[in-house]
């Protein structure tokens, strides 16, 4: 079925390789390398299986939807390049980046006068001279919030990303995240990002992947007609699903996948239509409305989160996450849950003095800690009312699990569930144990963290 793609692959390709590994090309390449898998046993003892992209959530991309919408009205209407609310639509999405254990940088440019940010995301790991990289634009223009332009490419972008850490996601290859500033003043920022790197740098990113308008509320499925293996994974995404796709022609070079393009770097994305109207066959094949654009409100105030077609936005979160994962490769797949680590050296916990404290140092987890994390105390004390106990985070925000009162009982041997799931999971958590009245002693024996 795929066959004719695969005779135009370029098969020197590193995309092409990764496609190769995680099967999607294994079926389209098969006729080429039948002397290979023929002579390859199966390992039944390793995990061979390529990772499958996970759903991406409609409800948390549309979540995002809103908090940029609310960020707009807060922030006299729009989320434009020199506006308040450009800065705090960044703010928004490198926070939720951080909180889920990624390396984020802010590039600061210079365009029409004004301050313009580049955010971009990093995921530890992966080979750092293969990146596959995904982006989308993150300003609107100055006359509305920018829900479907362009919003939608950057919540997509964004519960992607957060996927990858929900998922524990370890990628052959590594992946970059990008939310690019002033698109709409053409392309500043993504092009000061792609000038601001050493021909080195942009050698080692194997493709870059652009959204922009993911969502228009009278949508069609385009895929950008560029390079070809990334034009195959993101279509096979729709063809397995009976979803019709076709090439986008509303404007080659309208958004900041050129900014790649015009470096050398392979290129590919996903459009659903802006101010071009939909045809007769069009609306027979995809539903909608003939003779009416594909967003009605293209660049006008009414660009709101009721100006997203739901289902267009599901398909190509969903896509995003397929290309995404097929391209980087990963063999990974989450690790176990439950794994504990603990610290059984004694603490002494002085008697109505200053707090005591244990650490544990937590490595090889990706990711974020959970929403359940479990601590394990065994505190030998004389009475323990006296006790006031806090999980401290590699971060120093402290979790309080026991407050002091009157309690004459002795010891504190239980578990405690934390909702951790805002702390990167890696790094020294410290049990604090202050004793805050004279007269009673005791002792850290140990204390435990499980993931
Ligand atoms: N980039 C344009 C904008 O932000 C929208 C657009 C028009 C577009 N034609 C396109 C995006 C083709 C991607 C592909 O206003
Ligand atoms: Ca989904
Ligand atoms: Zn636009």
């Amino acid at each position: 079925m795929l066959a004719h793609v695969g005779r135009r692959l370029p098969r020197r390709s590193p995309l092409y390789r990764a496609a190769l590994g995680a099967g999607l090309a294994g079926a389209l390449a098969a006729g080429l390398l039948t002397a290979t898998t023929a002579t390859a046993a199966p390992t039944p003892t390793e995990p061979t299986a390529q990772a499958a992209a996970p759903d991406i959530p409609l409800a948390n991309v549309k979540a995002h939807l809103s908090q940029f919408q609310a960020i707009a009205q807060a922030n006299g209407g729009n989320r434009a390049h020199g506006r308040p609310g450009y800065r705090a639509s960044l703010d928004y999405v490198k926070g939720k980046l951080d909180a889920a254990g990624y390396t984020t940088s802010v590039q600061q440019f210079t365009s029409n006068g004004s301050t313009g940010y580049n955010l971009i995301a990093d995921w530890p790991g992966g080979d750092p001279d293969a990146v596959v990289m995904a982006g989308a634009h993150l300003d609107s223009v100055s006359s509305g919030a920018g829900i479907n332009d362009n919003g939608s490419g950057s919540a997509a972008v964004l519960e992607t990303a957060l996927a990858v850490a929900r998922t524990g996601y370890r990628p052959d290859k590594h992946l970059r995240f990008a939310w690019w500033g002033a698109e709409e003043l053409g392309l500043v920022g993504s092009r000061f990002y792609v000038n601001s790197l050493s021909s080195a740098q942009r050698a080692d990113i194997d493709g870059y992947l652009n959204f922009d308008m993911v969502g228009s509320p009278n949508a069609g499925y385009f895929v950008y007609d560029d390079d070809p293996v990334i034009e195959a994974v993101l279509k096979d995404w729709f063809t397995a699903r009976g979803i019709p796709t076709e090439i986008e022609t509303e404007g080659d070079g309208r958004s900041d996948h050129a900014s790649f393009k015009n470096a050398g770097i392979p290129v590919g994305g996903l459009f659903t239509g802006a101010g071009r109207t939909k045809t007769t066959a069009q609306a027979r094949k995809w539903g909608g409305t003939a003779g009416v654009p594909f967003d009605r409100c293209y660049h006008s105030s009414c660009d709101t989160t009721a100006n997203i077609n739901d289902t267009a936005l599901d398909r190509n979160a969903d896509a995003t996450a397929h290309a995404m994962w097929t391209l980087s490769s990963g063999t990974g797949t989450p690790p176990p849950d439950g794994r504990t680590f603990e610290n059984t050296a004694d603490v002494t916990v002085p008697d109505g003095g200053p707090a005591a404290e244990s650490p544990i140092t937590v490595t090889g987890v990706p990711g974020n800690a959970p929403a359940d994390l479990k601590v394990g105390v065994d505190i030998r004390h004389t009475y323990r009312g006296d006790l006031v106990i806090d999980l401290v985070a590699p971060d120093g925000s402290a979790y309080r699990l026991k407050d002091s009162g009157w309690d004459s009982g002795d010891d504190v041997i239980t578990t405690y569930t934390v909702d951790a799931s805002s702390e990167p999971a890696d790094g020294t958590w410290k049990l604090r144990v202050q004793d805050v009245h004279r007269y009673d002693s005791g002792h850290i024996g140990a204390w435990s963290l499980t993931f």
